[in-house]
């Protein structure tokens, strides 16, 4: 269990693994995962929730990974009050130093009679039942009372205690549809705390939706009430509109330390770099205007503001830019750099690539170089970002197209599948439509494209393109990313990306797909 003897330390548990990756368009492969996972224990996170390990092969292969790769973040996988559930989390979870397992079920009428199918006494035996049995295999268990703000306080009540004598240590109340209003949700949790009379052996967590906008303000609101484990997300990312944003969460505590005085141990200058892994892989764009790590998040357009901020930055900045980890691009190496120093830039910009990848990234570096004038940290990002998949069995080798006001579309395409060279010309409606006409002529499937998205990685007309595809087949969702100053280059390197990552699903058979 995260031991935290100081009564006003903030619990982070992150979830963009399990309730973010079940957001649709958000699935990532295990590779992704455990990059995830990385970065997530660098900031210093307390509980990584790194799956559901019962819902299909891959995601008890990314819990288990995952536990066998963090030492310093408890790690925590989700399971329903069933045995089966509870089994195979502990099975998942088993590597890890600090381990947790989440069990859950709904305590609404609504979710009870609908859902469940079972009398409110039933599931208060299988709160007891489930915790009992996941505390018969770890130590540390979560209990979540699913859509517990719509839940009937008396039950709830004894549901919290039943889990806790049970020997549930957290006890989560998720807002699960994102209905709760901030002093609502506030005069829950303080319910809770004065009339489960066991409550002190138990931490309280919330767990918020986003639907009405209001996850972090609740999220907050409760921690005011007593709370002290808030679950979250990077940009916010889960079901529907999302879950409380783990950024924002820690920043609103770190810059309102004067009426939230409660600390998190959360290095927030790592927010912007896993913002931009968990977008970059997941393909889910952050809005321009998001808070703490939107692009205009610390952008000052308007004269009377830039006037201000240059006589004073806090005249309109009420945290910097730096605090969350966003540097000013900075201009790092050119066509002369060696070697030594592109390795160091990667360590830098938190790689740990085997000598093949920075091999390849340094070659593409060099080539990039050649074209480009400035190379900046956000370019060898998009490089290497794009590169950084395990097994492929399609490679990129070259592409020409003709294209223009005067002329059909062409493109002469040439790959490398499983070792053996292929070319082949293809037309399309555009100059995009004949390049993925060509890949599918050299590798005929089935997939189908889901998102098509281009945006540039630097300023400037001479900026690299990353380009983001999202292919699906058979409900599996895969996203590939390409970067290049050619756009139509980088869009032909995303497909390909695509398609590898589905070749490794494909692979992985999925029994049947649950989802919390
Ligand atoms: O939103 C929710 O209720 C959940 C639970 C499984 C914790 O994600
Ligand atoms: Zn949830």
């Amino acid at each position: 269990m995260t031991e935290c003897m100081d009564q006003n330390r903030i619990i982070i548990f992150d979830t963009t693994l399990r309730d973010g990756e079940q957001s649709p368009g958000a699935s990532m492969n295990l590779e992704e995962k455990l990059r995830v996972a990385a970065v997530l224990e660098e900031m210093g996170v307390d509980v990584i929730e790194a799956g559901f390990p019962i819902a299909s092969n891959g995601d008890f292969e990314a819990v288990n990974r995952v536990a066998g790769t963090v030492a310093r973040s408890t790690v925590c996988g989700l399971a329903r009050a069933t045995r089966a559930d509870i089994e195979r989390c502990a099975e998942a979870i088993a590597p890890a130093p600090m381990k947790r397992i989440h069990t859950f079920i709904s305590t609404s009428p609504l979710h009870m009679k609908y859902k469940l199918q079972m009398a409110p006494e039933r599931v208060l035996e299988a709160v007891t039942e489930s915790v009992a049995l996941a505390r018969n295999l770890v130590d540390d268990v979560e209990w979540s009372a699913e859509d517990g703000s719509r839940t009937d306080h008396d039950f709830l009540c004894r549901c919290v205690e039943a889990a806790i004598a049970a020997g549930a240590r957290t006890i989560n109340i998720p807002d699960t549809v994102g209905y709760a209003l901030p002093d609502e949700y506030a005069a829950l949790i303080a319910m809770l705390i004065d009339r489960v009379p066991n409550i002190d052996k138990a931490i309280l967590s919330v767990h918020c939706h986003n639907d009405l906008g209001l996850a972090v303000g609740n999220s907050l609101a409760a921690v005011r009430a007593g709370a002290r484990q808030v679950e979250c997300t990077i940009n916010g990312l889960g079901e529907r509109a999302g879950n409380a944003a783990l950024e924002e969460i820690v920043m609103a505590l770190r810059t309102r330390a004067d009426r939230l005085p409660y600390r998190s141990g959360i290095n927030t200058e790592l927010i912007t770099r896993a913002s931009r892994l968990v977008s970059g892989i997941t393909g889910i764009a952050v809005q321009p205007n998001k808070a703490i790590v939107g692009k205009n998040a610390f952008a000052h357009e308007s004269g009377i503001h830039q006037d201000g901020m240059l006589k004073h930055a806090q005249t309109y900045e009420i945290m910097t830019p730096e605090s969350v980890g966003l540097t000013r691009s900075t201009l790092v190496l050119g066509k002369h750099s060696g070697r030594a120093a592109f390795k160091a830039r990667l360590k830098d910009l938190g790689y740990a690539l085997g000598d093949n990848a920075v091999e390849e990234a340094f070659r593409r570096f060099k080539d990039l170089a050649d074209r480009k004038k400035d190379v900046f940290d956000e370019d060898i990002v998009a490089l290497v970002d794009d590169q950084a998949d395990g097994v492929r069995r399609i490679r990129f080798v070259s592409l020409e197209v003709l294209c223009g006001s005067k002329r059909a579309p062409a493109a002469d395409l040439e790959l490398e599948i499983d070792g053996a060279p292929g070319k082949v010309k293809a037309s399309g409606d555009g100059p995009v439509d004949a390049t993925f006409n060509a890949i599918h002529q050299l590798f005929p499937h089935d997939a189908n494209l889901q998102l098509f998205q281009v945006h540039a990685v630097t300023q400037g007309t001479d900026a690299q393109a990353e380009v983001t595809v999202r292919l699906e087949e058979d409900g599996k969702t895969v996203t590939g990313q390409g970067a290049d100053t050619d756009t139509l280059v980088a869009a032909a390197r995303a497909y390909v990306n695509a398609l590898n990552k589905l070749l490794v699903k494909r692979e992985k058979t999925a029994p049947k797909a649950l989802s919390a």
